[in-house]
């Protein structure tokens, strides 16, 4: 279990906590912190056992403090669970189960669960013949108003486990003389690569022999089992300090799987295996909305420049926290897609939800296999990036980029793009992997650089067109992992109100690339040096830059527009990387943030 919470431990890590069948009865370990302090009080405490459950825990309701964290157990201790997601109507569960004598230890809504589970676990007895920790369970979760995904003990039955879930990911683990039960793939490829994905409102009941799944309401429900073929050395760590270091340095390699078998045998288009759309029906939608959740947002801004420019066709970006809710009106020959790396953003599978809802065809870009928004889209293109454990995305982020400019290119041939233009980005795409090599090889300079601004508390990412959304996930970087306040700006939009912030201590990273816009860029670096702001400017090797116009200058290959993106992602991913290490930040598990956000 501790290797296990070790591999979720991007998913939450304030505090962790699990519970063991142990010869002498249930004992149960909490701790605050990471789960590093889990394990030395496991090493003090000598714990053994063949079954349990554990959680490494992201706060929603409540403090970091032993008392909240999971697993939670009932007053009468004869349930104990852990929880992932938020159950919506706990306060009036918590009032109701009071009057009936249960008492509550921690701030949370999962408690509130453990308790109600107990209610009716007391109340079923052995009588009906069923099996009542069972019955107990699936009973409780329908009284539940918001989302789950648990795992569920009781004393009486210590080789038994139950798990569920509704909006909240869980996964069946089939091994040699055990099962498991985890929220994400990656806590258990150590143990089994054959999964069955837990559907929502489903609920599975096992031993370490056998498992059967049936739905809430108990009607059985047949289990489809998958391999998952990732490689279980790809969540580790390697030679490297950080994760987010091994899977900026991973690029080269994510980027050529994300294009493999990709390209036509003339190498003028992308071809796609499972968009589940004939051309004939590609060509008929005239507008393409993207939703997602920050750097996959950012993704999707560049997606909108791309698709536009080489496929001429209108597409819209929503951010899917704000599309489920406001009820847009479509166009019916809408196409929808979701981007997610992990597949499971609670508000991008419910925004996808909501399109599906209403009609509309739905694609998902992902990175996970098997992922729900996989499952739930009706067509979709995987990433195949491996797995993204470092909490700041990278790979994932430029993967995404990469198969976006692959669907601007092959629904620009579906269209107008001339066969010419589609063989020249072609070439450029496949030329990639190797000019990201080469700006990877210019890691000290930009720590070099990136030493120099660390102290700084404020800096800006300005960048025109393509360059915009950029600046956009240069800032989300830099603030997510150094705590830095940075803001992402449109190079000329920085006069109409953020102009005011540059000042000596207040840096500026221009994005220029080459191209019609580029002395228009030039032109708002001017205006930040008028100002006393210093600057440091990620450009392509063919712009010329005036001496003294900037402080330091990092340059990227000269390339194609379609890939400019991509190459300009790096150094702002190692330039947040070294002034994140500078300032002593832990690069990997960032204060208050997690990998994937399944709560709303
Ligand atoms: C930032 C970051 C997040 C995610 C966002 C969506 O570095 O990683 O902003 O991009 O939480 O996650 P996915 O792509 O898993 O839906």
């Amino acid at each position: 279990m501790l290797d296990g919470l070790k591999r979720l431990e991007y998913r939450g890590y304030d505090s962790s906590g699990l519970i063991v069948a142990t010869n002498k009865g249930f004992e149960q370990v909490k701790r605050t912190g990471r789960v590093v302090n889990l394990e030395e009080a496991l090493d003090e405490l000598q714990y053994g056992g063949n079954l349990g459950i554990s959680h490494t825990r992201w706060a929603t309701h409540g403090d970091v403090t032993e008392a909240n964290a999971h697993p939670h157990t009932s007053s009468d201790g004869k349930i104990s669970l852990v929880h992932n997601g938020v159950i919506e109507n706990y306060v009036g569960m918590k009032q109701f189960l009071e009057k009936k004598g249960y008492t509550f230890q921690s701030e949370t809504d999962s408690e509130a669960l453990s308790n109600l589970i107990a209610y009716h676990y007391a109340k079923e007895g052995r009588a009906s013949g069923k099996n009542p920790f069972l019955e107990a369970v699936r009973k409780s979760l329908r009284h539940v108003e918001g989302t789950y995904g648990i795992a569920v003990v009781c004393p009486d039955f210590p080789l038994e486990l139950i798990g569920a879930r509704k909006g909240s990911p869980l996964i069946i683990g089939i091994g040699k003389d055990e099962n498991l039960i985890a929220s994400d793939v990656n806590a258990i490829t150590h143990c089994t690569q054959n999964v069955v994905y837990l559907n929502d409102n489903e609920v599975v009941h096992m031993t370490n022999a056998d498992f059967s799944i049936t739905t809430v309401s108990s009607k059985n429900v047949e289990a489809v089992i998958h391999k998952v073929d990732w490689d279980t050395s790809a969540a580790e760590l390697g030679d490297y300090s950080h994760f987010m270091e091994k899977e900026i340095f991973e690029q080269p390699v994510s980027l050529q799987n994300g294009m493999r078998g990709r390209f036509s045998d003339d190498s003028s288009t992308a071809v796609f295996g499972g968009l589940n759309l004939n051309s004939q029906e590609l060509r008929q939608i005239d507008r393409i909305l993207f939703l997602a959740c920050g750097t996959a947002w950012h993704a999707c801004l560049v997606a909108e420049y791309l698709i536009e420019r080489f496929a001429r066709i209108p597409v819209e970006v929503e951010y899917a926290s704000e599309f489920r809710y406001r009820n847009a009106p479509l166009d019916k020959n809408t196409l929808v897609i979701a981007i997610s790396q992990s597949g499971e953003t609670i508000d991008t599978l419910g925004a996808l939800r909501e399109a599906k809802r209403k009609g509309y065809r739905t694609l998902a870009i992902n990175n996970s296999v098997g992922s729900t928004i996989a499952r739930e889209s009706d067509g979709g293109i995987y990433q195949h990036a491996g797995p993204e454990i470092g909490v700041a995305s990278t790979k994932a982020f430029t993967s995404q980029i990469m198969i976006c400019a692959m669907l601007a290119l092959y629904l620009g041939r579906l269209r107008d793009l001339s066969y010419e233009d589609g063989i020249q980005i072609v070439k450029a795409l496949r030329g990639v992997p190797e000019q990201v090599g080469q700006i990877l090889q210019q890691n000290e300079a930009i720590a070099a650089v990136a030493k120099k601004y660390a102290k700084y508390e404020d800096c800006l990412f300005l960048g025109r067109q393509l360059m915009f959304p950029i600046a956009l996930e240069g800032a989300l970087k830099l603030k997510e992992i150094s705590y830095i306040h940075a803001e992402g700006y449109p190079a000329a939009e920085m006069k109409h109100g953020p102009i005011a912030l540059i000042c000596e201590n207040c840096p500026s990273v221009f994005l220029a690339t080459s191209g019609e816009i580029f002395q228009k860029s030039l032109a708002n670096v001017q205006e930040v040096k008028a100002r006393k702001g210093k600057v440091i400017c990620i450009a392509t090797e063919g712009c010329e830059i005036p001496d003294n116009l900037v402080d330091d200058i990092i340059r990227v290959p000269e390339c194609h527009e379609i890939v400019k993106p991509i190459l300009m992602s790096i150094p702002i991913q190692l330039f947040s990387y070294h002034v994140a290490l500078e300032r002593g930040c832990d690069v990997d598990k960032p204060r208050n943030l997690a990998k994937s956000v399944t709560v709303e």
